[in-house]
């Protein structure tokens, strides 16, 4: 039998949702070039390929699109507990405990992708609420006839959001929604092999996508941007940082081996949304960590992968940064459930093994002779 730390290079299943091209840097989502669909898509319509495998005739996304909005409204229970810990809670914490209720009151027999459905809508509306709650800013209701990613920033903000802005967090939640077997749709597919619900499967992907080397890098990457201060101090920065075997955030991956395609898209957004002095000084930061973290580490296949940007962009249109890895989540909920929904049609329980190392046949020995 062998080990094979962190299951590397290891397939758990076959899939037709997402295919990485890690050599190439390229990425597909059933079957399209995620550069196709950042420049002619939009979210409803990628979630509706992601789930149903197909892109949706006009009449099937405007379908899906009321749905999505007729779903965005959350409880009493979960607006109360919301507000009762948005200003102390980590945002993340909050996400997975409200998902969890979210679970105990959906009644419904529905199918699995309608769950997913609710908690694609409510989700955004959950992070709304922090937001706005520790800025004791009034809670913005959900307006049904925006679209998601309007809808979302409209909460956020209070305001309709210009059409530009719209397109950007538009995209940037399309790059987010799949990844093929991270870490935390690893974390879905064993709470789903053994035939739990999907409420729990996703609160096993929230858990898995909060830690730092997973979807909690996109606000470390932004935080590495601000302790640097200027651009003048970059090298030394990331110089003390690897030179004392710290990690570059928002560098590497396990499987591309060259620049994140997502993080291409998001280099482009950061640098329109780079208007007001703050975000435009951020960026060239961002930059010479860029290049000088690439003449460093790119010899090792190490390169800025989708959380070195994310998180400028998401700051720049007004979000906390440490509520980057639940809009992470917001989007990711949808491959999440898309590879559940996938690997229940030919479900395994997931149960690997371990190899022994420790004694065998030891002689009990009695407390007082110890
Ligand atoms: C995401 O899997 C996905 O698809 C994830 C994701 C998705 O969409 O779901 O793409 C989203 O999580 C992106 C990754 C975000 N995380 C970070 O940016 C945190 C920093 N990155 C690393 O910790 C690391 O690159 C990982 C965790 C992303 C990948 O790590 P691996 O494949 O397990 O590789 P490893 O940790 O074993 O590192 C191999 C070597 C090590 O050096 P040695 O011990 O062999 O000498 O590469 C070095 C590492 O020290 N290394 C880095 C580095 N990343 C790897 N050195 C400095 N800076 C880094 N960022």
């Amino acid at each position: 039998m062998e080990l094979r730390k962190g299951l590397e290079d290891i397939a758990i299943k076959e899939t037709s949702i997402t295919y990485i091209d890690g050599e190439l840097g390229r990425l597909y989502y059933r079957g399209y070039s995620i550069f196709d669909l950042a420049s002619f898509s939009n979210f409803e319509e990628v979630a509706y390929l992601l789930w149903y495998g197909k892109l949706p005739t006009r009449h099937e996304l405007d379908d899906f699109k009321s749905r999505l909005a007729e779903e965005r409204s959350i409880s009493e229970d979960i607006s109360t507990f919301v507000k009762r810990t948005a200003k102390f809670g980590n945002p993340m914490d909050i996400l997975r405990t409200t998902v969890s209720m979210m679970g105990l009151e959906d009644r419904s027999e529905g199918d699995l992708i309608g769950k997913a459905i609710k908690m694609t809508a409510k989700i955004p509306t959950i992070i709304s609420l922090i937001q706005r709650t520790r800025r004791n800013q009034e809670f913005v209701e959900p307006d049904p006839s925006l679209s998601h990613s309007e809808n979302f920033l409209y909460m956020i903000r209070g305001e309709r959001p210009s059409p530009s802005d719209t397109r950007v967090l538009d995209v940037s939640l399309m790059l987010h929604m799949d990844h093929e077997m991270n870490a935390s749709t690893m974390a879905c597919l064993v709470v789903a092999s053994t035939l739990s619900d999907i409420y729990s499967s996703v609160v096993a992907g929230i858990s898995a996508l909060k830690g730092p080397l997973h979807g909690g890098a996109n606000s470390e990457a932004l935080k590495q941007f601000m302790e640097i201060e200027t651009p003048d101090n970059v090298e030394k920065y990331v110089m003390n940082k690897l030179s004392s075997g710290q990690r570059l955030m928002g560098f590497g991956h396990r499987i591309y081996k060259t620049m994140d395609p997502r993080a291409k898209i998001l280099k482009e957004y950061a640098n329109q949304l780079s208007k007001n002095e703050e975000i435009k000084r951020l960026f060239e930061i961002a930059n010479r960590v860029e290049e000088i973290g690439i003449k460093i580490l790119g010899k090792r296949g190490i390169y800025p992968n989708v959380d070195f940007y994310s998180g400028l962009v998401f700051y720049a249109m007004g979000f906390d940064p440490d509520l980057f890895p639940t809009i992470f989540a917001s989007a990711r909920v949808i491959g999440w459930t898309a590879h559940v929904d996938e690997y229940l049609k030919d479900n395994k329980l997931i149960r690997p093994k371990a190899i022994y190392v420790g004694d065998l046949g030891k002689r009990y020995v009695p407390i007082e002779e110890r």
